[in-house]
């Protein structure tokens, strides 16, 4: 019961004041920041709702959260962020929100541009763009275009996304391959695979958080958090700020990354089995 209760005490959320610059959170290892973190950012609606708001202004207090943690992910170096900014399920909304999404996801693009290349910041969209009203595609392209030559932080939005989609592309693709004769059954492996996903080229999220106290992944590169690690807060995500993404980082370098070797094999850097746990 005693080691239960230290083990629960370790594991407490780390609760950081107000900060400055993340560098500067004493209990952050600069050393061991995630390349990638992936976010799916719920509960937009909920706390527009608790405010007796329309749940649009939930997603527009969204946008704030989203600018905060793009400049705070540039400031830790982090290589790649991934925002769930609109699932292929949103598409089932009401008219109305799906509108609204589509007309701030425009305006946003189009108003932080300077912000994004002054941050140095890669733009990319993922999911399937086409689904996308014209006006959306047109801006998405230009904004890709136009931080295409920074080298900074690569902000990844998935637009009309799933992963469920993604893999069957991936596989319509990779059939396609055989059928050409371009390459043979044996040939499909992992890296091929992810060759064919949507993030090619882009390394797996090692973390990724979930704001508004749901514990799913909710279709979001299924294949791709096979070895993540799950953070999940109950903060809305409108609330989400700088100190909730070092809670969460920090949560993160306090869990030991086994890829499915034991505890032991980590400890002693051992890299003489590999399976899978
Ligand atoms: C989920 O909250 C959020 C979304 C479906 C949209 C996310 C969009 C933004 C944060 C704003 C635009 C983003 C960018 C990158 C410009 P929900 O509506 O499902 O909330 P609920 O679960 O409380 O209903």
């Amino acid at each position: 019961m005693k080691l239960l209760r230290l083990f629960l005490y370790l594991r407490r959320p780390q609760r950081i004041g107000f900060i400055e610059k993340m560098t500067e959170v004493p209990q952050l290892d600069l050393n061991n920041i995630p390349k990638h973190i992936a976010v799916i950012m719920d509960g937009n609606g909920r706390w527009a709702k608790e405010r007796g708001q329309d749940r649009v202004y939930g997603h527009h207090e969204g946008v704030v959260s989203v600018r905060e943690l793009v400049k705070a992910c540039a400031e830790l170096k982090v290589g790649y962020l991934t925002l769930y900014a609109f699932s292929t399920e949103n598409w089932n909304r009401p008219q109305h929100e799906v509108n609204a999404l589509m007309e701030l996801l425009v305006n946003t693009i189009r108003r932080e541009i300077d912000e994004l290349n002054s941050n140095n910041v890669v733009l990319s969209i993922i999911g399937d763009i086409n689904s996308l009203p014209e006006n959306c595609i047109k801006e998405m392209r230009e904004a890709e275009a136009l931080t295409a030559k920074n080298s900074g932080l690569h902000l990844i939005m998935a637009l009309s996304y799933s992963s469920r989609w993604e893999i069957i592309e991936a596989t319509k693709k990779i059939a396609s391959q055989v059928k050409a004769g371009q390459i043979a059954v044996t040939d499909i492996d992992e890296k091929l695979f992810e060759q064919n996903l949507s993030t090619a080229h882009i390394p797996h999220p090692e973390l990724m958080i979930r704001t508004s106290g749901e514990h799913r992944i909710s279709n979001f590169l299924l294949y791709q958090l096979a070895y993540a690690e799950l953070y999940f807060t109950n903060v809305h995500w409108p609330d989400f700020r700088k100190e909730h993404l070092a809670e969460a980082i920090i949560n993160y370098q306090q869990r030991e990354r086994r890829f499915g070797k034991t505890s032991e094999q980590i400890q002693t850097n051992s890299t003489d089995h590999a399976g899978i746990s």
